[in-house]
């Protein structure tokens, strides 16, 4: 898998990707619901009806950058006693504090900051991880997953909502088009950073999806991994257990 980085400069990835998060922060979420027309709120709740199903005490939401899925969860009546958003921006973390406050989850929810490649929680601590949008910018992604492994309790379940690829002929261009050439001129005339919508079409492009990303789960150790396609296959849930 190529690696693509936001700014191509000396830095490394990780350090590239939480210098753009930490820039593009204030206009995250304008920029999400303009550019998703708010469809990734459907997305979100998707997740949040199998975890109802699941009934976890403990869920841990990896790369959690403003909150939007934690809160989510927070608020749909899930019985978890403890939630945690964990992201390596501090910026994107101070944004989604200000939320958390504003909707009175501040006891339900922790945000805590730090690399999804090495965390500081107890191996076997979480009946359930999650990740939106957010292991397509680990560094090493192995090693990101690999976390993700160890933090889960023995039978816990992981759950991955990341961009995929859309096979629909018709849709599919209409689609790239868009994505490639509509969303990063918005981005950047918004964010005033050049390269933050640039690289999201790019990383989406260089990142396995489908059946590419279920064989990385099963290396890493994952079993019943489970596909769910959304949207014309826009986005993919992983749903996979330890
Ligand atoms: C596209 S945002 C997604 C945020 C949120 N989950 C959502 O659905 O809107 C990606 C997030 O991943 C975080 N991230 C990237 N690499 C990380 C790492 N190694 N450890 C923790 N967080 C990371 C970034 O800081 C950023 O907040």
């Amino acid at each position: 898998m190529a690696e693509i980085k936001p700014y191509h400069t000396t830095l490394s990835k990780k350090q590239e990707v939480e210098q753009m998060f930490d820039a593009i922060a204030p206009k995250y979420d304008l920029l999400n619901s303009i550019l998703s027309f708010g469809v990734d709120k459907g997305w979100r709740k998707r997740v949040i009806r199998i975890l109802k199903q699941l009934q976890p005490h403990s869920i841990l939401d990896v790369a959690t950058g403003t909150g939007d899925l934690v809160i989510a969860m927070a608020k749909s009546g899930l019985q978890a006693e403890k939630f945690i958003g964990f992201d390596l921006s501090e910026q994107m973390l101070n944004f989604g504090k200000t939320k958390i406050h504003q909707e009175g989850l501040s006891e339900k929810i922790e945000m805590v900051k730090g690399d999804g490649e090495k965390m500081p929680f107890q191996t076997g601590m979480f009946d359930a991880v999650t990740a939106s949008f957010g292991v397509r910018n680990f560094g090493n992604l192995k090693q990101g997953l690999s976390e993700m492994h160890r933090v889960l309790r023995p039978n816990g379940d992981m759950l991955i909502l990341e961009f995929s690829k859309p096979t629909n002929k018709l849709f599919k261009s209409l689609y790239y088009f868009y994505f490639c050439n509509v969303l990063p001129l918005i981005g950047k005339l918004v964010s005033k950073d050049a390269r933050a919508y640039t690289y999201l079409p790019e990383s989406v492009d260089a990142f396995p999806s489908g059946k590419d990303f279920v064989v990385i789960l099963e290396e890493i150790g994952f079993k019943n991994i489970q596909c769910i396609p959304l949207t014309f296959g826009i986005s993919t849930i992983y749903w996979a257990k330890k």
